[in-house]
């Protein structure tokens, strides 16, 4: 199966890639810098120009605009790159009959604490980064072979500017001073997990919206005292704080009921011990060189 992916340098786009190969698919990777095809998806000349070139099976978007704040300051930056390819992308899917995954957010709900959200909750649009995911999901969904996955994902992925998993290595390897959210809740998903699941779901056909997450809620706090207790370190500088101290609006109970996605798949996904030690496993696989190798790329 010929298959683009967008955003193949990211955090997610990295494991997809990893998964991608394993299962002999015919990998085209593309990002606006580091990756064999370079494109910007905002450009949508370019961007169908791309699906013309290379006449793909499937398209997998990993490629966004994740930081909160500079969508706040910038909603058309975020627009062009969240939201507009996908009705490019979908557009593509329904002419040509390709298969598009398309990975949104769990960035919609204020509501609930720890209790996991279906994917028939209400949603609340607190900021531009969850207005424009979810334009993205309603542009995707107008191809019926599209599958869109509501999710939150850890991982390891050797920018400079670390991932949250990264943040919280670091905090617990050096018993740094840090503030632990006690009142922002997620399932998130460690990347390799997702990536296995999602072209799993990919091959059993699925189409239509589904969560693909951790089967547990848990808090960030939780989430960095685990990669502690698992690397043996204790937390003797950290305080607890408030989600709400950010800039920007965030939505802060974004827990994902995972059922339907679990009962296509036929396995259950990971809880909160199994995501952390795979995390420690990514990060223990890593070489230093890949790191340093991505971190180089990036700063060019
Ligand atoms: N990270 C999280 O906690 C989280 C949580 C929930 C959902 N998600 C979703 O998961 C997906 C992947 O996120 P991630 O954390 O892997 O993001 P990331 O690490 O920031 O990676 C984003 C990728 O998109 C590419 N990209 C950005 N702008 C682009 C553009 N205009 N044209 C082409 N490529 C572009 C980036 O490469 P270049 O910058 O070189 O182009 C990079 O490869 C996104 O849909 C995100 O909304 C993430």
């Amino acid at each position: 199966m010929k298959t683009l992916l967008l955003g193949s340098t990211g955090l997610l786009g990295q494991a997809v890639a990893r998964e991608a190969r394993r299962r002999g698919l015919e990998l085209r990777d593309a990002a606006r810098r580091g990756a064999r095809i370079e494109v910007d998806i905002a450009d949508d000349t370019a961007l169908r120009a791309l699906l013309d070139a290379e006449e793909p099976d499937l398209v997998i978007n990993c490629a966004a605009l994740v930081n909160v704040e500079l969508c706040e300051s910038d909603p058309t930056l975020a627009w062009h790159v969240n939201a507009r390819p996908l009705a490019f992308l979908a557009e593509w899917s329904r002419t040509t009959g390709g298969r598009l995954l398309h990975v949104s957010t769990d960035h919609y709900f204020t509501e609930g604490g720890a209790a996991p959200h279906a994917e028939t909750a209400p949603i609340s649009l607190v900021n531009e980064y969850a207005r424009t995911k979810f334009a993205a999901e309603a542009f995707a969904l107008t191809a019926p072979n599209a599958l869109v996955l509501r999710t939150s994902i850890v991982g390891i992925r050797g920018w400079e500017n670390p991932t949250l998993a990264e943040w919280a290595i670091g905090v617990a390897e050096n018993d740094s001073p840090a503030t632990l959210f006690s009142d922002a809740w997620s399932s998130s998903l460690d990347v390799t997990a997702f990536a296995r699941a999602a072209l799993d779901l990919v091959e059993a056909g699925a189409s239509g919206l589904y969560n693909l997450a951790a089967r547990e809620v848990y808090t960030k706090e939780q989430f960095v005292r685990e990669i502690a207790r698992q690397l043996g370190q204790n937390l003797t500088a950290t305080t607890i704080g408030s989600v709400h101290q950010l800039s920007a609006p965030r939505a802060h109970c974004l827990g994902l009921d995972v059922h339907r996605a679990e009962a296509v798949l036929g396995y259950k996904l990971p809880a909160l011990t199994e995501v952390v030690a795979s995390v420690l496993q990514q990060y223990k696989e890593k070489s230093s060189h890949e790191v340093r190798h991505i971190a180089s790329h990036r700063n060019a």
